[in-house]
């Protein structure tokens, strides 16, 4: 590798970007060429995604950056190339993302030109850098969540100076638009409509490695999703940690609702998701715009994390458990379809029985459609790690199976109030265990099974919905259905 680097051209590399990421995209593209040539056959690459959605669309703006240096993506870590773009927000994302790196040790002494590379959450933690350049020294690019964008100059870098490469920043730099993206899905696509995160609650991890709330101008972000309607996309979702508190930061401040508005007026656009929100933040005049976008989903996922007032103001939510519920009667009266979901975590420190029967109070009476349960998992560094009572493993893991059984049983009687109706399904793909069957999902984010063809993919058909399954539908299209698109 390093002797093939010495013939690559001598282009000057600017320093603006995205221009400079283009010429490093173009010298990196050169290289693999080479490879290929000298390898007699492509070269390949792989990322696995760990944790949430905006690692999700960080990695297909990784897979931009490869595609466009000439890499072609597989589905196994037999690879030329294997990045794993990783996750912190619990213990158990970090042990994931080490099973990975064992199993790749022998991978890579078969194959020693692999690259192999880390990004995201969990490299912003240094203990973790320290602990895989220590244990896990087959690793050849380390890079955090701020620099992504980066990814073709810290790879040119690695093959040049073939000694590992280590990049991560404290503090988020510009937000740098325009680089290639290649998206899993044709007909879907994720949007950032900001990053980071200003709320330091005390269990998360989040803000100490995403850094704070930065804003992408509305002007930027209705561009994008024109773009991505031209090129066939009708759903999107806007992602961010806290998307209510959206466009505060910016010279011309723009609120969520606000934007929403903008992005409903896009023609071509079908559907619109968010994610996610903060009770604290959730105005009014989001609920109104809610109401009044026709394209936004019946969908909204609000995070409670406790139904204890007494917890919620140790873990520095900033709102009361009858605050809440007054919220979600707000939302419910305007919007009297909308499907409700929340995540909430077991265990946090000083949890005692009445605290968690406020929990179970709170999935009681509202009834969520669904509900993301965490045992709560202590992040060294955050002010919760450092509280005295940390809950025994034993009464957490009890309080969560309770919490389970309560939110199995409220979403299942809740999903069953649409058996027999007819919705619009946007279908996404065809279905792994049925065969002549496709999968999709209505405005309210419920998964749809029924017959179908690929045909089908991309498209928004409108399905009975002929049988409950507690958390998802099996439907039947509707006969003389007009397929929308
Ligand atoms: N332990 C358990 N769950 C956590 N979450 C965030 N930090 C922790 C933690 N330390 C959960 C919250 C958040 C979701 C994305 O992850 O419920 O909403
Ligand atoms: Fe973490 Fe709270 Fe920020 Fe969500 S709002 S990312 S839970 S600090």
């Amino acid at each position: 590798m390093n002797q093939l680097s010495e013939t690559i051209s001598s282009e000057q590399i600017p320093s603006g970007e995205p221009e400079r990421q283009y010429a490093f995209m173009r010298k990196m593209r050169e290289l693999t060429r080479q490879r290929e040539e000298a390898f007699g056959r492509p070269l390949t690459c792989r990322i696995q995604t760990f944790g949430c959605q905006m690692n999700a669309r960080d990695s297909e703006k990784l897979l931009g950056i490869l595609k466009e240096m000439g890499y072609h993506e597989s589905d196994s870590e037999k690879a030329d190339f294997v990045l794993y773009n990783t996750c912190t927000v619990r213990d158990n994302a970090d042990q994931k993302v080490y099973g990975h790196l064992g199993q790749l040790v022998s991978i890579k002494k078969k194959n020693p030109d692999m690259v192999v590379a880390l990004c995201g959450c969990m490299m912003q933690e240094a203990s973790a850098v320290e602990k895989i350049k220590k244990s896990y020294r087959f690793v050849d690019i380390i890079f955090g969540t701020h620099n992504i964008y980066k990814l073709a100059e810290l790879m040119y870098r690695q093959a040049t100076q073939k000694a590992m490469v280590v990049d991560v920043w404290d503090a988020a730099g510009d937000i740098v638009e325009e680089l290639p993206v290649e998206r899993k899905y044709p007909f879907k696509s994720g949007v950032n409509i900001m990053f980071g995160c200003n709320n330091f609650c005390s269990y998360c991890i989040v803000p100490y490695v995403r850094g704070r709330e930065r804003s992408r101008k509305p002007e930027d972000i209705i561009a994008e999703i024109r773009e991505l309607v031209s090129q066939g996309v009708i759903e999107i979702m806007l992602l961010g940690q806290n998307v209510n508190s959206y466009g505060k930061n910016l010279e011309k401040p723009v609120s969520f609702a606000e934007l929403l508005r903008q992005v409903n007026e896009i023609e071509g656009l079908k559907r619109i998701r968010f994610m996610t929100s903060h009770p604290k933040d959730l105005s009014d005049d989001l609920i109104a715009a809610m109401r009044d976008c026709d394209k936004v989903c019946r969908h909204l996922h609000l995070p409670v994390q406790s139904g204890s007032s007494r917890l919620l103001k140790i873990m520095n939510r900033r709102y009361t458990k009858e605050q809440y519920l007054a919220l979600v009667e707000r939302i419910r009266a305007a919007i009297p379809d909308i499907a409700l979901t929340t995540d909430i975590i077991v265990g946090f420190p000083g949890e005692t029985e009445e605290d968690f029967e406020e929990t179970l109070d709170v999935v009681r009476r509202v009834r969520y459609d669904s509900a993301f349960t965490f045992l709560y998992s202590k992040r060294q560094g955050t002010p919760a790690a450092d509280m005295q009572d940390q809950v025994p493993e034993e009464t957490a893991k009890d309080r969560f199976n309770r919490l389970l059984k309560e939110v199995q049983r409220t979403a299942g009687e809740v999903c069953g109030r649409y058996g027999g109706a007819v919705q619009d399904v946007l279908v996404e793909c065809r279905n792994d265990h049925r065969q002549g069957y496709v999968t999709g999902r209505t405005s309210g984010n419920y998964l749809v099974h029924f017959p179908g063809d690929d045909f089908m993919i991309g498209k928004i058909i409108p399905v009975r919905l002929v049988e409950s399954k507690g958390f998802y539908y099996m439907g039947m299209p509707e006969k003389n259905m007009e397929v929308q698109q």
